[in-house]
């Protein structure tokens, strides 16, 4: 599977609420992910922003009237609703929640999610009160009933100056959102435990034995999988990048807090990556001060090695069908045949290798080119690709392993 936005027809209801202004980056964050946007607009909107702002940002002419077509040879209501894989709304008004709860067709975004066959996503956005309101809670319900889909308002400061719930929330929570209606929810059910990241090993207050890993890969699979409708824990060494929206996220330091907490987890878990790039070493005895330039300590790291955390997840699993293992190995020469070396060594059932000294793949690159090697030595090499993408590459392998 690609990204879940790439190619993707969606349709854009905007609607007269204050936030209107903040679907223009939604549109422009959505086209950048590979998306098709066409809007349409409820006359309301149209005080809010003009429909030539979003036009230019989309690249399509905006609709806003169902006798005013820009296109006279189509219906557009019939048009549009046949062509979307979504129909977005956002920000959704109580008035247009309203409408669409008892199936109003008296606008053209009303007739669009009567006639649409695609997912319908609503993004309420206004004031606390009349978000509040009883009336408004029972037409989100009714809207739940008919199976649109809403994400709930983040709280906060109004632009009216109230505070409480009603805002549109974020981009990153919109596009999760947005990321998993365009999914296949073909992972639903399914207890994803990841690692990612480095670990980093104390050697004073200050310093640390750590490596290059930027959790990179480990995010882009947590991501992917949540995407793809499975619960997933993200267990992350110190990265610089924030956590996918909606992913339980516990975060360590040293390779011992990540085994504690890939112990704790694994219980529950169906399916286990473990993409984070574990110290192999720490200090046998970290400095509680600050090591001083001239101290014997300064020049002689006596080192113990850690534990290998994947081993011991193979050896817990020992012939069990569950959970799926899946480790990474990350080399620098005789890649596959490590990656086989390893593969059976921690009893696991898929490992992914990828070649740390190619260009643009491994650390901090955005790209990465894999080979996936299975227990029965299968091996698929994958072109290089986003790590977005080798992503579902990867979990498409998975999701075959689940099914059989
Ligand atoms: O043996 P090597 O470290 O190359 O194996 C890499 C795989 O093992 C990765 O999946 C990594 O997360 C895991 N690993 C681990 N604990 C270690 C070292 C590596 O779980 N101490």
């Amino acid at each position: 599977m690609a990204t879940p936005f790439a190619g993707k027809q969606i349709l854009f209801g905007i609607t007269g609420g204050i936030a209107a202004y903040k679907a223009a980056d939604w549109i422009r964050a959505l086209r950048q992910d590979g998306a098709e946007v066409t809007v349409i607009m409820t006359e309301a909107a149209t005080k809010f922003v003009t429909p030539l702002t979003f036009a230019a940002l989309s690249g399509h002419p905006v609709e806003c009237d169902i006798f005013t077509s820009t296109n006279p040879e189509s219906i557009p209501h019939i048009s549009l609703a046949k062509q979307c894989d979504l129909l977005l709304i956002a920000p959704a008004t109580a008035n247009t929640i309203a409408r669409l709860a008892n199936g109003m067709a008296d606008t053209l975004l009303g007739c669009i999610a009567l006639a649409t066959r695609a997912p319908v996503l609503i993004f309420p956005a206004m004031n606390s009160a009349m978000y509040l309101h009883p009336a408004s809670q029972r037409n989100i319900e009714r809207c739940k009933e008919i199976h649109y889909t809403i994400i709930p308002p983040a709280c906060g400061a109004m632009a009216c100056g109230d505070q409480g719930p009603g805002r549109l929330p974020e981009w990153p929570c919109a596009q999760a959102a947005i990321a998993t209606a365009l999914s296949p929810q073909d992972l639903a059910n399914q207890h994803f435990l990841v690692t990612a990241g480095p670990t980093q090993e104390p050697l004073d207050p200050v310093r640390f034995l750590s490596n290059r890993s930027t959790g990179k890969m480990g995010y882009a699979l947590a991501r992917a999988a949540k995407e793809r409708g499975a619960i997933v824990t993200l267990v992350s060494g110190p990265t610089a990048i924030p956590p996918p929206w909606g992913v339980k996220l516990v975060e360590v330091r040293t390779a011992l807090e990540m085994q504690q907490a890939v112990s704790e987890h694994y219980p529950t878990a169906t399916v286990i990556i473990k993409s984070a790039a574990v110290s192999d070493f720490r200090l046998t005895q970290s400095s509680p001060q600050k090591i001083k330039k001239n101290s014997a300590e300064a020049t002689t790291l006596g080192l113990t090695a850690n534990p290998d955390i994947l081993l011991e997840l193979g050896n817990r699993k020992g012939a069990s069908t569950s959970p799926i293992l899946v480790g990474f190995a990350a080399e620098s020469d005789q890649h596959l045949e490590e990656g086989q070396r390893k593969l059976l060594q921690k009893n696991l059932d898929l490992i992914v290798v990828n070649d740390i000294l190619g260009h643009d793949t491994g650390f901090a690159s955005d790209t990465n080119q894999i080979t996936i090697i299975d227990k029965n030595g299968g091996q698929t090499p994958l072109p290089l690709l986003s790590k977005d993408e080798t992503a579902h590459r990867v979990l498409d392998r998975i999701k075959h392993m689940l099914n059989s």
